[in-house]
């Protein structure tokens, strides 16, 4: 499946639920192919689980996901990921005593032989540093080595768009500014990158378009730049705290109090 500029994946009034409890409230949001959409919020507001309801681990309660007039909601993992939609959920593991060749085999297990073979060599190209590793068990690596077989796992079935949940998450910042490049080279190859992530200040520093949401609900959209200009408009401004540069520490979402 090829990517192009131009491509938009809409989620429109997407509601989820969880334990009984409806935490996503009709979202709505676009990915444009060749971009990066940030998505913040903090711990709680319902990321993840849209998320889980994208790739079609969550059944939604409602709504859409329309991608080339197709609506993709409550459809089956395998059909959402074969449409060109690739989930990185939050906290994903590898298999810990596979390979990293095998894990990034697992991914590619839908796939033509060829087109598991471009896919791969296309991830090795982001990922150079994974080649040496491709005999060694995943548990071997590095956090942020698995990371990057983990993101390498989305890529190698060819994405129009990729939903990346925390991408930061329990890296050091030496290894979040490696990966920082490699989200910019994704989005210029022509995928729609939706990059969910805890340091505001990054996922701004990557992005055209961003939404904040709380509460389950969207409660801001628009350019990534009124939120670089004007960080009031991220309110609550926990937001912002935790990396202001590379060097600040990762903070708690919700219990950093205002600066
Ligand atoms: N497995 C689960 N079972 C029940 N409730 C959950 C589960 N996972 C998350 N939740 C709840 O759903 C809400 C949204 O969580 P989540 O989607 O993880 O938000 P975020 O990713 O923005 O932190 C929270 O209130 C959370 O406690
Ligand atoms: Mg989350």
């Amino acid at each position: 499946m090829s990517a192009s500029s131009g491509d938009r994946l809409a989620i429109e009034e997407l509601s989820v639920a969880r334990g009984g409890r409806t935490v996503v409230r009709q979202v709505s949001l676009e990915i444009t192919g060749g971009e990066v959409t940030a998505l913040l919020g903090p711990n709680g507001a319902g990321k993840s689980s849209m998320v889980l309801a994208i790739g079609g681990v969550l059944k939604p309660l409602g709504g859409k996901i329309l991608l080339d007039g197709r609506d993709f909601a409550g459809r089956r993992p395998e059909r959402i990921r074969g449409a060109g939609i690739a989930i990185v959920p939050e906290g994903r593991r590898l298999l810990p005593e596979l390979t990293v060749g095998e894990n990034l085999r697992v991914a590619t297990y839908t796939l033509s032989g060829a087109d598991a073979d471009t896919g791969r060599t296309r991830a090795l190209e982001l990922f150079p540093e994974l080649e040496k590793r491709l005999d060694n068990p995943a548990r071997a690596l590095s956090g942020g080595e698995q990371q990057m077989v983990v993101l390498a796992q989305a890529l190698v079935s060819h994405p129009r768009f990729v939903v990346i949940d925390e991408l930061s998450l329990g890296l050091a910042p030496v290894v979040v500014n490696r990966l920082v490049p490699t989200i910019r080279s994704i989005a210029e190859s022509g995928i729609g990158v939706l990059l969910i992530e805890q340091f505001a200040t990054l996922a701004l520093g990557l992005a055209n378009r961003a939404y904040i949401m709380e509460g389950g609900r969207i409660q801001f959209s628009g350019l990534a730049s009124q939120l670089r200009e004007n960080p009031e408009l991220l309110h609550g401004a926990y937001l912002l705290r935790g990396r202001n540069g590379a060097a600040g520490a990762p903070a708690p979402a919700s219990a950093a109090p205002p600066p």
